[in-house]
């Protein structure tokens, strides 16, 4: 057999050589400067790129703790009982997160306010000197009302701390939460703080300020949050209408569209005239069939080699059965770890990942867009927006001849399928249910005659 040896997988563990030492990335900053929504963001977003990251948020913990939340007077820096709660709470969230580094995690996000010079010295002692960890700060600070405002009263006035209060107490007691944390605020200090690694956010994104940068992960997170912002806008992602490929179950390839496809083009075309989206752009890949299927739309485009479909290598063009019958090994390891496994001479699933990373940064730079791609891409991109782990991605269900509308809402995302109700053929496999293990895969390969 020609293939005797799949091409070595990448290691599953992690993604290569991007983590040399695991990190803590502590946020800092008053209640509602959007803290919890960039630790949930840039949690998703590491995970995705393949760097085992958990956030651990300080109110979740005293929230568990305790059930001792009346009003704002809990904050009060007089408050000598809960302030020993609280501290108490922030010991548990870092040791937690200690843990987690110590047991394979690679990043932690503690999403605390950490708001005094004091409490980010115990930071630095137990992340830094005892466990020798990186420890990255991210503050976020924000002196524009209208943003604390729309903040509180997106977020904060649905936390279980407000449960059965109603909206307007519960902003103004959030209100004077606030004011209990500035009266001891300390922001970070260049020249006090000057052996800290941060990055100091302005207003939402107006403004950064970046010091003493550590290492490839914290640039990284540095560009990830430069890129990312928190206008209201909806991403639109569709598969090439059917193609004749898709017709014939064969994979990959450079095919036209089939009349169904064809149909779905114009549909497109009518749903996005409908839904009357300002300022939409239209990206494709550079495939015909994704290029055809955008043709309809009004809007301007742009082509990405980024969004082609994923490279089967030998397999391109060849249906399921036929690469069952002539690769039956190769067949075998794809089902065994789909995301991890690369096609011989083309690519794997976290290949995609890899190649689709600058596609997800200018997505979170734009407003609406529409993309237009292939299933696997579409997997890829959906599982950034759902937050699905990697064993699931590469399962996905993303049928033809539907616009899945991505709309960011408080710390998630809002997910719709919409059908435009044209008949097409279903490309979706099913995780297999008894998958082979090695050892079974040479036993079962050593009756099957070599076909090359
Ligand atoms: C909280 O208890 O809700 C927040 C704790 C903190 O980080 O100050």
């Amino acid at each position: 057999m020609a293939f005797k040896e799949s091409v070595p997988m990448l290691n599953k563990a992690s993604c290569p050589n991007v983590i040399n030492k695991p990190t803590v990335i502590s946020m800092v900053g008053l209640p509602a400067r959007g803290k919890t929504y960039m630790s949930k963001k840039l949690t998703r977003y590491l995970n995705w790129i393949g760097i085992r990251t958990k956030a651990f948020n300080v109110g979740e913990y005293r929230r568990a703790a305790t059930d001792k939340y009346r009003n704002h007077d809990f904050f009060r820096q007089d408050n000598a009982e809960a302030q020993a709660i609280r501290q108490k709470c922030a010991l548990m969230a870092i040791d937690d997160a200690c843990n987690f580094l110590q047991n394979g995690g690679e990043v932690a996000v503690v999403d605390a306010t950490n708001t005094t010079r004091e409490r980010r010295k115990l930071l630095f002692d137990i992340i830094h000197v005892k466990y020798k960890f990186k420890l990255f700060f991210i503050e976020s600070i924000c002196d524009d009302p209208t943003i604390v405002e729309a903040n509180v009263l997106e977020v904060k006035v649905c936390s279980p701390d407000y449960t059965g209060m109603n909206k307007d107490e519960a902003v103004q007691d959030f209100m004077r939460r606030i004011e209990h944390y500035n009266s001891m605020y300390e922001t970070l200090d260049h020249q006090i703080d000057k052996e800290l690694s941060y990055i100091q956010i302005f207003n939402q994104g107006e403004r950064f300020m970046v010091h003493k940068l550590a290492g490839h992960l914290q640039s990284r997170v540095v560009y990830y949050l430069m890129n990312i912002h928190v206008l209201p806008r909806t991403i639109y992602l569709t598969r090439h209408g059917e193609s004749q490929m898709n017709l014939e179950g064969k994979i990959g390839g450079d095919s036209d569209l089939s009349p169904r496809g064809e149909e779905y083009a114009i549909a497109l075309g009518e749903y996005v005239e409908k839904e009357k989206i300002q300022n939409l752009k239209v990206w494709t890949s550079e495939l015909k069939r994704t290029k055809a299927t955008a043709r309809h739309v009004k809007a301007p485009l742009e082509n990405w080699k980024a969004l082609n479909e994923i490279d089967a290598g030998i397999c391109e063009g060849m249906t399921y059965e036929e690469i069952q019958e002539k690769y039956p090994k190769e067949f075998a390891l794809r089902d065994q770890d789909k995301f991890h496994y690369r096609y011989p001479g083309g690519e794997s699933y976290q290949d995609l990942v890899a190649r689709l990373e600058p596609v997800i940064m200018e997505l979170e730079r734009q407003e609406n867009v529409l993309v237009v791609c292939h299933q696997a891409v579409a997997r890829c991109l959906l599982a950034y927006f759902q937050d699905k782990s990697s064993e699931d991605l590469a399962y996905l269900k993303v049928p033809l001849h539907t616009v899945i509308k991505l709309t960011p809402v408080a710390y998630g995302c809002r997910v719709e399928f919409v059908s435009l109700n044209i008949e097409a053929v279903n490309t979706h496999r099913e995780k297999p249910k008894n998958v082979k293990t090695d050892r079974s895969i040479d036993e079962a390969l050593e009756t099957v005659p070599d076909h090359i």
